[in-house]
């Protein structure tokens, strides 16, 4: 499958690689396709990966993920172009500044935005509530973290749950788009978790059923 991926920093580069080990073809939407910066993240790819411009990548592939910060999203989205027909995937988290809320909700999420911008793409809500090292690395003591994934279009949820599992992942359909509400709330406790309760980034969510 042709997955375009939107920025190609931590959270990016993480999905693309390991996407990239499992066939997928990666082309990365960034600003600078020449950019020195790219050369570990494409050679860490099996020639599976290429740069391009946001426009060229997002046209090239039925799969779009954006993986840029929040206060980028709406440039890197109009960069992108017409995402009519696409699956959008959102892995953004508007996080405050100082890491202290979330710049959106409760009422709305970063990924209802995205879909009121990103008119026609059907959007789905995944990878982002766990650190982009868990991205690369999803099994713990043999034991696969879980990815919550949410949108309105089942077929949509399909793809991007066969994706996140083929990462590794346990998927967890957590519902509608509104539900990135919720998702977005969970990354921000990570977020506290990480940095305000001093557990470092090596840790995830896992959810457990009887
Ligand atoms: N880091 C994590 O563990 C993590 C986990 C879950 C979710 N998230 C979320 O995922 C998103 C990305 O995080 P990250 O840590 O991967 O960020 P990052 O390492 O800073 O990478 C951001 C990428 O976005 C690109 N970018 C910035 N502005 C852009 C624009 N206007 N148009 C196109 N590309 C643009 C950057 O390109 P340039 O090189 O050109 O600047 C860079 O490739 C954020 O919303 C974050 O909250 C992060």
């Amino acid at each position: 499958m042709e997955i375009a991926i939107i920025g190609a920093g931590n959270v990016g580069s993480a999905l693309g690689k390991g996407w990239a080990a499992e066939g997928h073809s990666i082309v990365y939407g960034v600003r600078d396709p020449g950019a020195p910066k790219l050369r570990e993240v494409l050679s860490a790819s099996h020639g599976k990966a290429r740069a391009a411009s946001v426009a060229e990548a997002a046209s090239s592939a039925r799969i779009v993920v954006l993986a840029v910060p929040w206060p980028a999203a709406r440039d890197a989205l109009s960069a992108a172009g017409d995402l009519g027909g696409k699956i959008l995937v959102d892995a953004t988290n508007p996080l405050r500044p100082g890491l202290d809320g979330l710049a959106v909700g409760p009422d709305t999420s970063a990924a209802e935005q995205i879909a009121r911008w990103a008119a026609g793409a059907s959007v789905v809500k995944a990878f982002n509530t766990t650190g982009s090292g868990n991205m690369e690395d999803p099994v713990f003591h043999g034991e696969a973290i879980t990815m919550f994934i949410c949108g309105d279009s089942e077929d949509a949820k399909r793809t991007v749950g066969q994706l996140a599992g083929d990462l590794g992942f346990d998927v967890v359909d957590a519902g509608a788009l509104v539900a990135a509400r919720h998702l977005e709330s969970l990354a921000l406790f990570w977020v506290h978790l990480a940095y305000n309760m001093g557990m470092g980034r090596d840790f995830a969510f896992k959810l457990v059923r009887r």
